[in-house]
């Protein structure tokens, strides 16, 4: 892709996801449901309707996966409804550690692992929005969060976090997001500790039919909205082996999208695991 498409799609995203921030309105992705599971997904119903625009953030934060206790026990202001997965529940994120959410949004999953990471822990959100950036700080502080950050950064340009210094890199619906995932894999894997310490554990889309890198099939409103920038599961993969990880685990895989809905594309919902060796 060329760098000022690809300029332009970051806009657009940082356009869209501002207004998120602003106005609560979902989200990743079109009407679908997780089939697998008779449930609805983001911006999507059961049975392949389209969400009703009476389901709260909360409702469709549920219908990914979120479960209402966990949903109580942090801000609600930080719950957009964006997500198409939990990444925290898969991660085994441990007392103490250092946690390094991308895409961290309003901030959902970075108090997730806040709550379990407690005092001795810190966890870092990413975001490249400014609007979601404030959202997120004004959640941590009207909550008393001490163990959290919200730093500005585009993760396919550098993360703005040390080399060697995180065990855990989590990171929900956003990497499809990017225009280089080679590149945000690469920088995952120079933030991570070594010697099989740290791990990156993320949800993201990824579709059967991935759209031509030419800019005229880009439909930046698709992009926006998590699908075409979705790669294939097999691209996906390769791109994080690229990024220089050997192993990757798939840990949960749920259709998200029967094909008729999107240009006869299908979009699922992953789970994947590496660590860095
Ligand atoms: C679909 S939302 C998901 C937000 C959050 N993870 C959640 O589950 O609620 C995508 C988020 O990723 C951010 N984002 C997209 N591309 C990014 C990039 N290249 N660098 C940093 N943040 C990015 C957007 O600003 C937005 O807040």
């Amino acid at each position: 892709m060329y760098m000022t498409d690809s300029l332009s799609i970051k806009e657009k995203v940082k356009e869209r996801y501002g207004k998120v921030a602003l106005t609560g309105d979902s989200c990743c992705g079109p009407s679908v449901s997780f089939e697998s599971e008779g449930r609805g997904g983001c911006c999507s119903g059961n049975n392949n309707t389209i969400l009703q625009s009476s389901q709260s953030p909360v409702q469709v934060s549920e219908l990914v996966g979120y479960g209402s206790k966990e949903m109580k026990s942090i801000p609600e202001d930080s719950i957009l409804g964006a997500g198409c997965g939990t990444p925290t529940k898969f991660a085994f994120i441990k007392e103490g550690g250092t946690v390094v959410d991308l895409g961290s949004g309003a901030g959902i999953d970075v108090f997730l692992a806040a709550n379990i990471v407690k005092g001795s822990g810190r966890v870092i959100g990413i975001d490249m929005t400014d609007e979601m950036l404030e959202k997120a700080s004004k959640n941590a502080a009207d909550n008393g969060y001490t163990n959290v950050e919200f730093r500005k950064g585009d993760i396919e340009e550098r993360i703005p976090v040390d080399d060697n210094s995180v065990d855990v890199v989590i990171s929900n619906c956003v990497i499809n997001l990017t225009t280089d995932k080679v590149k945000t894999f690469r920088e995952i894997h120079r933030i991570l500790k070594p010697n099989r310490i740290g791990r990156m554990v993320i949800s993201d889309l990824v579709t059967d039919k991935q759209i031509a890198e030419d800019t005229s099939s880009i439909d930046p409103d698709k992009w926006c909205s998590c699908i075409d920038g979705a790669l294939t599961k097999e691209n996906y993969i390769a791109s994080i082996k690229k990024g220089g990880f050997e192993n990757v685990e798939v840990l949960d895989e749920k259709i998200y999208t029967e094909g008729d809905q999107v240009d006869k594309r299908r979009i699922s919902s992953l789970v994947v695991k590496t660590v860095k060796d």
